[in-house]
């Protein structure tokens, strides 16, 4: 039986990724690398460090940096970014995720968030859908991030469920990947030519509902 959905947050619940586009766009412009929105798509679901690691090789500046420089860039891209979310508010939610959390709650199915991001309870308090979830996985307490599979066995643990028993939904191909490595059954939110790996891939999360939760959990295992 289907008992728990994995939810990564940017891009499923919200759509901060044209946030997190703007604030590494002006960092990579500080540090003479153009970051253009093709290639933010490869930073999609990937950590703050792992993404800042992605720019500085696609610059050509890989090994230019110390740690503590590095963290030092990390923290003013947070900040940036910080600063442009700092107005989010419930209207904010992508659509269909409301009907569906409320569905979720009625059925008994429990809930969890599995996203990269730290920034992630903060979000959710913008956004004030924080007690629709029973828990969070801190991303900093798994030993590898997406595509690895950490996060989402993590979240399965924390539901107190199977992986068998739950299914995850994402935006990311690393994300994807993270939940097939994982051996959950994955539905996915956008373009199928980079998603085609999930076992359902939607066009919009208004797409979404209970029952296409369960109709391809069921078809998958
Ligand atoms: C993911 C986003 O959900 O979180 C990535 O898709 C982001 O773009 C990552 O880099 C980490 O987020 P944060 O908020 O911890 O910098
Ligand atoms: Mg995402």
């Amino acid at each position: 039986m289907l008992k728990a959905v994995l939810f990564d947050l940017d891009g499923v619940i919200t759509d901060t990724a044209k946030f997190h586009f703007l604030a590494w766009r002006d960092l990579g412009a500080e540090l003479g690398i153009i970051v253009d929105e093709a290639f933010n798509e490869e930073l999609k679901g990937v950590s703050r460090m792992d993404s800042l690691e992605r720019i500085l090789a696609y610059g050509g500046l890989a090994d230019k940096y110390s740690l503590a420089e590095k963290e030092a860039f990390c923290t003013k891209k947070n900040d940036h970014y910080l600063e442009l979310i700092k107005e989010m508010t419930p209207a904010d939610i992508l659509p269909g995720i409301l009907p569906l959390l409320e569905e979720l709650r009625e059925a008994g199915l429990k809930t969890i968030i599995t996203s990269a991001s730290k920034n992630a309870p903060g979000i959710l308090a913008l956004l004030q859908v924080k007690d629709y979830f029973d828990g969070i996985v801190d991303p900093a307490s798994v030993a590898a991030g997406k595509p690895a599979p950490d996060i989402f066995l993590a979240g399965a643990e924390l539901a107190g469920v199977q992986p068998a028993e739950c299914i995850g939904v994402e935006d990311a191909a690393s994300g994807v990947d993270a939940i097939k490595a994982a051996n959950i059954t994955a539905i996915a939110i956008g373009d199928a030519a980079v998603l085609g790996h999930a076992d359902r891939v939607l066009t919009d999360t208004s797409d979404l509902a209970l029952a296409v939760l369960r109709d391809t959990w069921e078809l998958a295992v």
